[in-house]
């Protein structure tokens, strides 16, 4: 592959991988069972990024590796009844026909552990670019991932190895940090205050949390139906990735590899990081404090899973919105959603249950949306930083009372 013996394509991809393999010191090379690629909207891509997937396309390249996609910058049946312009579009669906030419499914989800047929297993070696899903895939199944970036992950759904080096080695899988939390951790939103607060301590370390399992009920036998537990680690993940460069961390007696190995997970030297309130964490996400009205409150980043469809659905059945609502998922949670009913709930009130994208990689500024309100910590730092938009920031309860009555309310 790497004399171009199976074409141009393939060779570019074999460079990669092993330029980045001999960077990092890898043995060899192994096999991979899926890639998730990342960086797919046009609003990141920009020409430059098209046209090289085009040339790389058009050079003959096709992944050999199950292949799934991020979201784009846009819905991509709904488009245009949802306010996206020709300009923007045209190069977002280029983009995505380069993958779809070259193999990779157009699953446009940041949660591929959400959907039956690609949820990793443990002990699989994957190469996902999602990092929010990395720290899922790590963490929560034990799964091995290095944070890809999107050339090096569709290089090696290309050539079906990646670099043997990071996170696929049992040796730097320990623990770099005992965080102890002695304060009530209860809503996904205050998983996200409590990823800032890690995710600012830790940087690209690993944290053993001692003491979480205490605030998280047992994962669902179904683990891509989300659950109360797996809604909230979705949420702690995405925010240690967004506001560290958290790949991997430990839950004590709770996450796979702590209830096999144990204390012997951490690191002699491990630090000490003592969390006992979660204020510093809202005080940054709920940045714009004196902002009550809202244009468009967001539910779902990650994207949403059945269960806070569920949920959502189940809160505003019989209302109608005051306010715009996003709920982005994945066109295959959406689905599933919309067998039991849940789908339609949301549309009945006014909402809009979201596939393809989300309030980050879509342009919403051109949209008109100003203010919003999440109750996801990844998108409540990213959203005002990619887009300049305004944020409140607080539990999903609150977000949908928001989109009930058009305002956000300080004195709840
Ligand atoms: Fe997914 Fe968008 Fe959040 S890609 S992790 S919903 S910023």
């Amino acid at each position: 592959m790497l004399e171009g013996a199976e074409g141009p394509g393939v060779q570019r991809a074999m460079e990669i991988v092993v330029t980045l393999g001999r960077i990092y010191g890898a043995p060899d090379l192994v096999p991979v069972a899926h890639v998730q690629i990342a960086g797919v909207s046009y609003k990141n891509l920009g020409d430059a990024g098209v046209a090289f997937l085009n040339e790389w396309a058009a050079e003959g390249a096709r992944v050999r590796a199950p292949a799934t996609l991020n979201p784009a910058g846009m819905e991509l049946d709904r488009w245009q009844e949802m306010g996206f312009s020709p300009d923007f579009a045209r190069p977002q669906i280029e983009a995505i026909q380069a993958f779809v030419q070259m193999g990779v499914i157009p699953t446009m989800s940041c949660t591929p552990y959400l959907f039956p047929d690609y949820a990793p297993v443990r002990a699989e070696h994957l190469a996902w670019a999602e990092s929010s899903a990395v720290v899922w895939a790590n963490s929560v199944v034990g799964a091995y991932t290095n944070r890809e970036g999107g050339p090096s992950a569709l290089a090696a759904a290309i050539v079906g190895r990646t670099a043997r080096y990071g996170y696929h080695l049992p040796e730097n899988r320990l623990a770099t940090h005992v965080v102890e939390i002695s304060c009530p951790v209860r809503t996904i939103a205050d998983f996200g205050a409590l990823s800032y607060m890690v995710g600012k301590r830790v940087g690209d370390g690993i944290p053993w949390f001692a003491d979480l399992a205490a605030w998280l009920p047992a994962l669902p036998a179904d683990i891509t139906r989300g659950g109360e537990a797996g809604d909230r680690l979705k949420t702690l993940g995405a925010g240690l990735a967004a506001y560290g460069a958290v790949a991997l961390y430990h839950v004590a007696g709770y996450t796979p590899e702590a209830r096999d190995q144990g204390e012997a997970l951490i690191r002699p030297d491990a630090h000490r990081v003592v969390i006992d309130n979660l204020a510093e964490g809202y005080g940054v996400m709920d940045a714009d404090a004196d902002v009550n009205e809202i244009d468009l409150v967001t539910i779902g980043c990650p994207h949403a899973s059945l269960s806070e469809l569920h949920y959502i659905a189940r809160r505003l059945q019989g209302e109608k919105l005051a306010t715009r609502l996003w709920v982005t998922t994945g066109q295959i949670t959406r689905a599933r959603a919309a067998q039991e009913g849940w789908v339609q709930i949301i549309e009945e009130a006014g909402g809009e249950v979201v596939a393809d994208t989300c309030a980050v990689v879509a342009p919403v500024r051109s949209l008109g949306v100003r203010t919003m309100a999440t109750n996801a910590g990844k998108m409540a730092n990213y959203a005002p930083m990619h887009s300049g938009v305004k944020m409140r920031y607080g539990d999903i309860d609150r977000c949908l009372d928001a989109a009930i009555t058009g305002r956000w309310k300080n004195d709840q």
